[in-house]
């Protein structure tokens, strides 16, 4: 219903001459965005790891698997809505956690916070995000919202931004566990730019009571670590930092408090010895469900199960870490038969339009994130932008869902799609298998 009601006002609005704010294609949105956006801020959004052949990868899975409508079953009343965590989301889709929208459009998180608000779309709130998750969350209201988490160096900081996601009104903690160190980003490094050496995407951090403590110490620090060279771009970042600590300007320059913050982060933000023992910590501080978003080998799957995690994320952080690493959507199938059933399954990286979503949960998600596109609607049209497209990817959705001759979420299953032709056999007939 929702798709021909949006379908509808479009065409009729362009009876009068308006024409949406954004473009459709996921390609030309794109296109249209890198125009909008700073060369930096635009490459640290689009960039994948090394070559980029894992954000090419996400993609081409979806290309391999074709729909097979079925006709003739009464799709007049559709239900597109789904259920996670005792909330229901009117569509299997949920805002993935992006840090630093500031690099998108100067209200960041806020802007889509309130896109999220006017669609009823559960958002993921970033660890590394523009704006602190208090404010967000209070813009939000009742829209669903969870907390991801990347694991920190200080315990102490994991339990205190727990603790602030869950009076923040998060139903899951979702924990990155792709990043223990940043991949290595070819356009990030050729452009010298890292947002957070700029203060930016910070916001947790510096609003975070632990956090601003722990800048007051002495850090143990790292002698051999490479320093800033002074120059005068060196002197306007330091400037630019100041903007990172809630304090004002002059207090935060003269204090030196901007730098020491993100000296500080630098130190702490991840922790690369991270176990499934460590997890254990935040199972015991938090009623919250946790969520384990990066898996992609079985065994690390049926391991969350017997963990007793409560849904995994199946993502290659947009194919940003490890390149060459394998595309969610085939990973997809052999995660969810090791899970069983026993939790649910979501899928990130590489979603680009409602027939994705419908190949994914005819592959057994329950649910997607939707990851780059909506920050390049923020980018081209702010809160209006991202709100246009989250109405639209809801249609494109439920249209899909409808032509393909399912009324309900539930009626997607395996028979709903096939290998696309030429697609090596056994492929086929492990599908066949289902
Ligand atoms: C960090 O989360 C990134 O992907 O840049």
């Amino acid at each position: 219903m929702i798709g021909v009601r949006r379908q509808t006002q479009i065409y009729l609005d362009g009876v009068g001459a308006r024409r949406p704010s954004i473009p459709l294609d996921a390609d030309r949105l794109e296109a249209a965005a890198q125009k909008r956006m700073r060369h930096e801020a635009f490459a640290y959004v689009a960039a994948g790891a090394g070559n980029e052949r894992t954000v090419a990868a996400n993609r081409a899975a979806f290309e391999r698997w074709r729909i097979v409508p079925r006709m003739l079953r009464d799709v007049e009343r559709r239900d597109t809505s789904i259920e996670l965590f005792g909330q229901r989301l009117p569509s299997p889709f949920l805002l993935a956690p992006i840090g630093v929208l500031e690099l998108a459009h100067r209200e960041a998180d806020c802007a889509v916070a309130r896109a999220a608000r006017d669609t009823g779309t559960a958002m993921v709130l970033s660890n590394q995000a523009s704006r602190p998750m208090e404010g967000v969350a209070r813009i939000l209201g009742d829209t669903p919202h969870w907390f991801q988490l990347y694991w920190s160096r200080s315990d102490e900081l994991v339990e205190s931004l727990a603790g602030r996601a869950e009076r923040s009104g998060c139903r899951a903690i979702a924990i990155t566990l792709d990043t223990t160190m940043l991949g290595w980003r070819s356009r990030d490094l050729e452009g010298a730019y890292l947002p957070f050496l700029h203060g930016k995407g910070i916001a947790q951090y510096t609003s975070d009571p632990v956090f601003r403590r722990l800048i007051s110490e002495e850090s143990p620090g790292d002698p051999e670590a490479p320093q800033p060279r002074p120059n005068l771009a060196a002197l306007r970042t330091l400037i630019e930092l100041t903007r990172a600590y809630p304090e004002g300007f002059w207090p935060t320059l003269l204090s030196g408090r901007g730098r020491a913050a993100v000296q500080r982060f630098t130190q702490i933000y991840s922790r690369p010895s991270l176990t499934w023992e460590t997890l254990a910590f935040l199972r015991e501080r938090t009623d919250l469900p946790i969520v384990l978003k990066g898996i992609l080998h079985p065994e690390d799957a049926a391991r969350a199960v017997e963990e007793g995690i409560d849904a995994v994320v199946v993502s290659n952080h947009g194919g940003r870490q490890v390149d060459g690493a394998i595309a969610t959507l085939d990973a997809l199938p052999a995660v969810v038969e090791a899970v069983d059933g026993r939790l649910p399954v979501l899928l990130d990286s590489g979603v680009r339009g409602g027939a994705d979503i419908f190949k994914a949960l005819a592959l057994g998600a329950r649910a997607v994130l939707i990851g780059r596109p909506y920050v390049y609607a923020l980018a081209i049209a702010g809160r209006t932008g991202v709100r246009e497209y989250l109405l639209n990817l809801a249609a494109d959705f439920d249209l899909t869902m409808g032509l393909a001759g399912c009324r309900s979420v539930a009626e997607i299953g395996p028979g709903a799609v096939e290998p696309a032709p030429g697609l090596d056999s056994a492929l086929r007939s492990a599908h066949s298998r289902q």
